[in-house]
């Protein structure tokens, strides 16, 4: 039987990679999006890289009657949706400590109203966007799924109250599953530069900071901290392409549509630190740009290091992330200078 796979925030920075992804693989997406930080441009632009046509549906996670005028379609077309990824979300850190109840409403109660909404039309399996920010500051490094969960922002607070309840919701009846990928630090874009990150305003992080800063749109960076008990003194993180963390999700959904699994959570990162200056380095060496920066102060709430053990996702799904710091900066340099105003180029 064809099925169906429902992605929320399919038009988003990861969504999008995903999506391709998935169209690529051969699946029969639906995305449904309120385009509160992406726009529908992000989809013709998926279209004509994939040379397929999408279904999308303009609107909210919170919903309920228009999540379930999508299952009733895709029943009523023959092509019923089985799993659905779960990428709509908020994710502003600083935005979530001015305004926690708009993150409450949006991230965790978008869950709940998804999910009554699978319940409603007996859809079973779900893969959800979680974080490594779920885990706080670490105990031991690198973390494993196991390492104590204990977030530092209402943001991270959603992510680890939606497992919660997806831990639940997977007990109360058998034949449930529920995928949660922590993801570390996607950045980069598709290798065509048709699709990439496209931040509003300010870039909260550090690597479109630094293609914007090399296109000329900002004068320099400012490294948050140079004191930290790391090599360099700058913060170490675990940087992945979004290209592989994209093929992760079709990697899980492939898992789930297998079995009955119950609740799971996997890490999706390299298993590899980077420090900023590491970052700026490669950046400069792949592009031939030079990136002027000036430390600062560090930032509050960054932990010094992080990293994932990725052994999880690669004995449960088969999944390793392939591509190199390299190719991270040179695909996102792709996109930016391609793109100097992201999709409103
Ligand atoms: P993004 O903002 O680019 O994508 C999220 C998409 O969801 C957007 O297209 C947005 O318009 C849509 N959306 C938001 N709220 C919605 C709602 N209520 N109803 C319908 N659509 C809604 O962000 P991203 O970087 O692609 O992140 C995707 C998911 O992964 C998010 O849940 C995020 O928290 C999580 N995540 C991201 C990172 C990261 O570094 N980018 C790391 C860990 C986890
Ligand atoms: C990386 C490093 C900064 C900006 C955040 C969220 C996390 C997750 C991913 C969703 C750190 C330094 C940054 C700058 C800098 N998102 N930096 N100058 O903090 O690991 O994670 O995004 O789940 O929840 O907290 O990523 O890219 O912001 O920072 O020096 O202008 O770069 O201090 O060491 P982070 P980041």
């Amino acid at each position: 039987m064809t099925t169906s796979l429902l992605i929320t925030g399919g038009a988003g920075y990861i969504g999008s990679h995903a999506l391709v992804e998935f169209l690529a693989a051969g699946h029969r997406p639906i995305v449904v999006d309120n385009f509160v930080n992406s726009s529908p441009e992000v989809l013709r632009r998926v279209e004509m890289l994939s040379g397929k046509r999408v279904e999308w549906h303009q609107g909210d996670v919170r919903d309920a009657a228009l999540l379930e005028r999508i299952f009733a379609g895709a029943r009523e077309s023959g092509a019923p949706v089985d799993a659905v990824v779960h990428f709509a979300g908020l994710k502003a850190v600083g935005e979530s400590v001015a305004q926690p109840l708009v993150y409450h409403d949006n991230n965790v109660n978008g869950s709940i109203v998804l999910l009554q909404a699978m319940e409603k039309a007996g859809v079973s399996r779900i893969v959800f966007s979680s974080s490594a920010t779920v885990y706080g500051e670490p105990l031991t490094l690198p973390y494993t799924e196991s390492h104590p969960l204990a977030p530092t922002n209402p943001y991270g607070n959603t992510k680890a109250m939606v497992e919660a309840i997806l831990a639940d919701w997977c007990r109360a009846k058998a034949g449930r599953t529920a995928i949660n990928l922590r993801y570390f630090n996607p950045i980069g874009a598709h290798e065509s530069g048709r699709i990439g990150e496209s931040p509003r305003g300010t870039p909260n992080n550090l690597f479109p900071f630094i293609t914007q800063v090399a296109v000329g749109k900002r004068d320099k960076l400012t490294v948050f901290g140079d004191d930290y008990p790391t090599p360099d003194g700058t913060g170490v993180r675990d940087y992945l392409h979004v290209s592989d963390l994209a093929v992760g999700h079709v990697k899980a959904v492939e898992y789930a549509r297998g079995g009955e699994y119950g609740w799971m959570a996997l890490n999706l990162g390299t298993g590899k630190g980077t420090s900023v200056l590491d970052l700026i380095r490669t950046f400069e060496a792949v592009t031939g740009l030079s990136i002027p920066y000036e430390v600062v102060a560090r930032r509050p709430g960054d932990v010094a290091q992080m990293w994932a053990d990725a052994g999880a996702a690669s004995q449960v799904l088969g999944w390793r992330a392939a591509r190199s710091l390299e190719e991270m900066c040179r695909d996102g340099w792709g996109w930016q200078s391609g793109n100097p105003d992201g999709y409103t180029s």
